[in-house]
C-alpha cells in the first residue's frame, strides 16, 4: 500500500464502490435512519461534513433546505465520484486530510456530521478541537464510527458461542492501531473505548445530547443479508454533541 490512502486503492476502491452504501447511497445504509434522527433541522444550515465520500450526506442536506454545504474528503477517487453527480454550486467538495491541513473557520457551521470516518484517525483530539472552534455557539456535532466492540479484539473473527455466534472482546482497553482485513485489503484503524470517545469530547468542550449503540434489527437483516451476523452486537455507535451557547 505504502503511502497510498486505502480508498484511493483502484482494486481496493472498486469493490467498496460495489457496496449497497456507495450503489444505493442512503437507501443501502441501514443504520442512516437512526443516525439521522440525531440530526437538527437543517433549514438554512452551514453544514460540513467531515470524511465526506462521494458526497451522499451534502447532497441529503441539500435536499433538507441546507442554504450551504462543505465536503470535505482526503480520497481523490471518492471525491471524483461525487464530482460525477449534478452540479450544486451550494456544495463544495475540498480535498484535505483531517489530521493535518483542515483550516476551517472559526464560528462558521451550524451542523457538522461525520460518518464511520473518523476512526481512522490517529490525531481524533486535533479534529475535536477543530470541530469544536469551527461550530457555531449552540452548534451540533453528530458522527459515527464502527463500536469499538467490533475493533477491540486483535484476533477479529466469530467464535462459536453457548447460545449463538460470539465475538472476542479480549483487548477491549487496549486503545491503539487495529488492522482490519476487509475488502481483501488490511484497513488499518484506531480502536477507542466508549470512554475514551467520550472524555476526548468533553476535554474539547462539548456537551452530551445523546449516544446510540446501532445494530441492525430483523428486517434490517434480512434486507441487508451482509448485517445478519451482528445478532445483539451493535455495530456502529452514534454521537450527537452539542457546544455550549455560552
Ligand atoms: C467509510 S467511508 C465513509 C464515507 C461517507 N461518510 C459515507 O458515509 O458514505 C470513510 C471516508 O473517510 C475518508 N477519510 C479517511 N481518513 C481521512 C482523513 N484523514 N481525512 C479526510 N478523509 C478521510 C475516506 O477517504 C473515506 O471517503
Amino acid at each position: 500500500m505504502g503511502n497510498l490512502h486505502i480508498y484511493d486503492d483502484p482494486s481496493w476502491s472498486r469493490k467498496y464502490n460495489e457496496l449497497d452504501r456507495q450503489v444505493h447511497g442512503l437507501e443501502g445504509a441501514p443504520e442512516w435512519n437512526a443516525l439521522r434522527t440525531m440530526l437538527p433541522d437543517i433549514q438554512g444550515a452551514n453544514i460540513l461534513d467531515l470524511g465526506c465520500g462521494c458526497g451522499w450526506v451534502c447532497r441529503w442536506a441539500r435536499e433538507k433546505g441546507a442554504a450551504k454545504v462543505l465536503g470535505i474528503d482526503l480520497s481523490e477517487s471518492m471525491l471524483a465520484k461525487a464530482a460525477e453527480f449534478p452540479d450544486d454550486p451550494a456544495i463544495t467538495y475540498a480535498r484535505r486530510n483531517m489530521e493535518e491541513d483542515l483550516q476551517l473557520p472559526a464560528a462558521e457551521f451550524d451542523v457538522e456530521f461525520s460518518s464511520l470516518a473518523l476512526h481512522y484517525l490517529v490525531n481524533l483530539p486535533g479534529l475535536f478541537d477543530q470541530v469544536y472552534r469551527s461550530l457555531k455557539p449552540g452548534g451540533v456535532f453528530v458522527f459515527d464510527v464502527i463500536h469499538p466492540i467490533r475493533l477491540a479484539t486483535e484476533n477479529p473473527s466469530w467464535a462459536e458461542g453457548v447460545h449463538r455466534n460470539e465475538w472476542p472482546v479480549d483487548a477491549y482497553l487496549v486503545e491503539g492501531q487495529r488492522s482490519l482485513k476487509w475488502l481483501g485489503g488490511n484497513v488499518q484503524l484506531q480502536h477507542r473505548t466508549i470512554a475514551g470517545y467520550l472524555m476526548l469530547l468533553i476535554g474539547a468542550g462539548f456537551m452530551l445530547a445523546a449516544i446510540e449503540e446501532w445494530g441492525a434489527d430483523e428486517n434490517q437483516s434480512k434486507a441487508f443479508p451482509y448485517w445478519i451476523e451482528s445478532g445483539h452486537c451493535p455495530v456502529f455507535v452514534h454521537f450527537k454533541v452539542v457546544k455550549p451557547k455560552s
